[in-house]
């Protein structure tokens, strides 16, 4: 996937500048950066949820636009910064939904090999079958996930998919992600806030700034004192732990 020069603006103000940027295949890249920098603008550009004001994406070699609804959600899922669903959905029926949100078709509920592959992708979650509105924000957080993993796309998206969750269940999701990539091939970009999450679990960092990419590269390329102290404005220290630069920050 490329993207050229992307630009949006809302309300006269520009919330993404003349981006360009390609994600690498198969791997996983982590998109970070201050809040408003961006970085949901350019995960709803880069899923097509979001219309850009200029600039194009290659996506599998066409321009995304030029893409069916349906045909495109086969390829791409994207979990959202603010998910809400306003049905009355137990886990299992949110987890094989499917397709969801561009063809807003439902998938027959007897179709048994959706819901084995459900309730497979609800137990790597840890989740039990309750309704999603009778969950605690946290297990919501991973039904939307899963959700998201279970259409089995080979590209995801994941804007803050460690929202809301505790350092067990966010490590977990993060290994899952990693697994998601080394064993199935899926392409991940994801959005984090957890700095050490991008750097421990990404091949590839994006950090933005002011609606601008700061720098992209490798997470060795990106996790540098300059970088980091740059668009977050506190000071950085970066340390090897287990082959990986992670920072400390105070
Ligand atoms: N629907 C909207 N209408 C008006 N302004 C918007 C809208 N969505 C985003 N913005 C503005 O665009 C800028 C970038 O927002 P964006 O959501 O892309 O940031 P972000 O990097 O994802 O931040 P966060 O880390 O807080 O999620 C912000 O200044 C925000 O106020
Ligand atoms: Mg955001």
């Amino acid at each position: 996937m490329k993207a050229k020069q992307l630009t949006k603006a809302y309300d006269g103000k520009k919330a993404v500048d003349e981006v360009s940027f390609s994600i690498p295949k198969g791997k996983v890249t982590s998109l970070i950066g201050p809040n408003g920098a961006g970085k949901s603008t350019v995960m709803g550009m880069i899923s097509r949820l979001i219309a850009s004001d200029s600039g194009c994406i290659d996506f599998e070699e066409k321009d995304i636009k030029q893409w069916k609804s349906r045909e495109l959600a086969k390829k791409l899922a994207i979990l959202t910064q603010s998910n809400a669903i306003q049905m009355k959905l137990t886990v299992k029926e949110l987890v094989s939904f499917g397709r969801f949100p561009y063809s807003g078709s439902h998938i027959n509920e007897t179709d048994k090999k959706i819901i084995d592959r459900a309730i497979s992708y609800m137990e790597l979650c840890e989740l039990e079958n309750r309704f999603i509105d009778e969950l605690s924000g946290g297990q919501r957080q991973r039904a939307y996930i899963a959700m998201v993993i279970a259409q089995d796309t080979d590209y995801i998206l994941l804007d803050e998919p460690t929202n809301n969750l505790d350092i067990y269940h966010a490590t977990n999701m993060m290994k899952i992600v990693r697994r998601l990539c080394d064993e199935l091939g899926k392409t991940v970009v994801m959005v984090l806030h957890e700095i050490n999450y991008a750097a421990f679990y990404s091949d590839y960092i994006c950090a933005f700034k002011d609606g601008r990419i700061a720098k992209f590269g490798t997470v060795r390329e990106v996790m540098t004192k300059e970088v980091l102290s740059d668009i977050y404005r506190v000071d950085f220290e970066i340390q090897e732990i287990e082959g990986k630069p992670l920072s400390i920050y105070y």
